[in-house]
């Protein structure tokens, strides 16, 4: 298994800010208050949270162990440790899964430059309730402009796969992600001054247990799967940059308290907002976007502070698009040499980099393009199950394809590797106590691949 030799992550520092900024993205200020809106607040919160405790700490552990241990992504990652092709479709699960999710994620990322480019031009200055709902409905109903600003980002993430920029925004991101928490903190300040803003705190943070249905464990578990980028290989690839020397558990419990708490923080921005000025908690996917500007409204610096927020925002989401695409390309690059080099015959040439970007680009471009036409365009009116693409990919990614992803790899590492020795993933990282690599493999064994079942089961109505 040879270690993956890298230039991308200058220090250990580097590679948390990496791994927190695929982690934090749009997941936890667009989704998480939007699918906490739908679910009742509260009930949502708290289930959310055990979902962290039961699966983040021992997921993340996977799959930074996993990279690490191989060397390798997640094309090669399941080959290297098993010696041979058994799990190899966890691969292309994992392949599929960063496509799907691209396919409607570069579409919220083309809202929010689009929300930045009207803050920039003072779009919203006057507007109230009514008139921030009724302006999400015409701009996202836009095609060509919705197009064009979906594919704006894509663009920007191929540029910095192209050029092999992590290092740029590796420093980037040390400086952004502690100004965008103080940008939120401020934010959260002001808006508990609001009038009302109390109905919203007790919306969030108040349990109503009868509220808490299957359904609402489903979403609360495929949210803290999308949220903390696991599931679908990001981190195996994260893992495979690792320093020798770098601490698996520490690097994951950072990631998941950061993750958490700008979850957290967005929550409690969003909800006493919704409340003090009328909106509805259940708004949807577009709950942010109309809620956001009318706080600006309400602060000092107002046009300084949307333009800084929805900057930091395209930012925050660009760093989670870098990983997602790194998946398909990785994938891309890897399958194509493995198929050139199938058998004593070659089968031609095997992508390089450059052109792995260019074919996953075109393809995410392609589904983009659905993604928008199937919510405004020429397919508006064809939905499946009273849903349309966009809300099926959401979905479907969340609560089906990453857990089945979350399974096949803590069953991989819990049943199918060795526990010990040279070839188990712990032996990537030596630092782990023996009490709790233990734990860890008593949790991976049994506890997630089960309440993984009867979630499903559950929300399937079965149980
Ligand atoms: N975790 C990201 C977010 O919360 O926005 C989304 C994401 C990135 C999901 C990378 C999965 C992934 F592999």
């Amino acid at each position: 298994m040879s270690e993956r030799k890298s230039t991308s992550f200058s220090s250990k520092v580097g590679l948390i800010m990496a791994a927190a900024g695929s982690a934090v993205g749009l997941g936890n200020i667009w989704k998480f208050p939007y699918i906490a809106g739908e679910n009742g607040g509260g009930a949502f919160l708290i289930v959310y949270l055990l979902c962290v405790l039961l699966f983040g700490m021992p997921l993340i552990m996977t799959e930074f162990l996993i990279g690490k241990r191989s060397g390798k992504s997640a094309f090669g990652a399941f080959r290297a440790l098993n010696g041979n092709d058994r799990w190899q479709w966890l691969s292309w699960l994992c392949m599929m899964t960063a496509f799907i999710i691209m396919g409607f994620y570069f579409v919220v990322t083309g809202w929010c430059f689009n929300y930045l480019f009207e803050a920039v031009r003072h779009t919203f200055d006057g507007f109230g309730t009514e008139a921030l709902t009724a302006h999400f409905a015409t701009v996202s109903s836009n095609t060509p402009r919705m197009i064009g600003f979906s594919l704006l980002p894509v663009v920007l993430t191929a540029a910095v796969l192209w050029f092999d920029v992590n290092t740029g925004i590796e420093r980037l991101s040390k400086l952004l992600m502690p100004l965008l928490l103080l940008m939120m903190l401020l934010m959260a300040g002001r808006v508990l001054m609001l009038d009302g803003s109390n109905v919203g705190m007790r919306f969030f943070f108040q349990t109503d247990f009868s509220k808490i249905t299957p359904k609402v464990i489903m979403e609360a578990m495929g949210q803290c799967f999308f949220s903390l980028s696991i599931g679908m290989g990001a981190l195996i690839t994260y893992g495979a940059y690792m320093p020798k020397s770098q601490n698996v558990t520490g690097t994951s419990v950072q990631v998941i308290i950061l993750d958490t708490l700008v979850a957290i923080l967005a929550g409690i921005i969003i909800f006493p907002a919704v409340f003090a000025f009328g909106f509805n908690p259940a708004e949807g996917p577009q709950l942010v976007f109309v809620v956001l500007p009318a706080i600006f409204e309400q602060m000092s610096f107002s046009w300084f502070s949307g333009v800084l927020f929805f900057s930091l925002l395209c930012i925050a989401a660009l760093t989670s698009t870098i990983s997602l695409m790194e998946v398909a390309v990785a994938f891309v690059c890897e399958a194509s040499e493995a198929f050139a080099n199938n058998g004593k015959k070659k089968h031609g040439k095997a992508f390089n980099r450059h052109q792995s970007v260019l074919i996953v680009s075109a393809l995410v471009g392609g589904l983009i393009v659905l993604c928008v036409l199937s919510m405004t365009g020429a397919f508006s009116g064809l939905t499946f199950f009273g849903h349309n693409l966009f809300e099926w990919f959401d979905e479907v990614t969340a609560c089906i394809m990453l857990p089945i992803g979350a399974l096949g790899m803590s069953l991989f590492v819990g049943w199918c590797l060795p526990k010990n020795g040279e070839k188990g993933v712990l032996h990537a990282d030596k630092g782990i106590k023996r009490w709790f690599r233990k734990i860890y493999i008593f949790v991976l064994r049994w506890l997630v691949p089960i309440a993984i079942i009867l979630i499903f089961l559950n929300s399937l109505g079965v149980l």
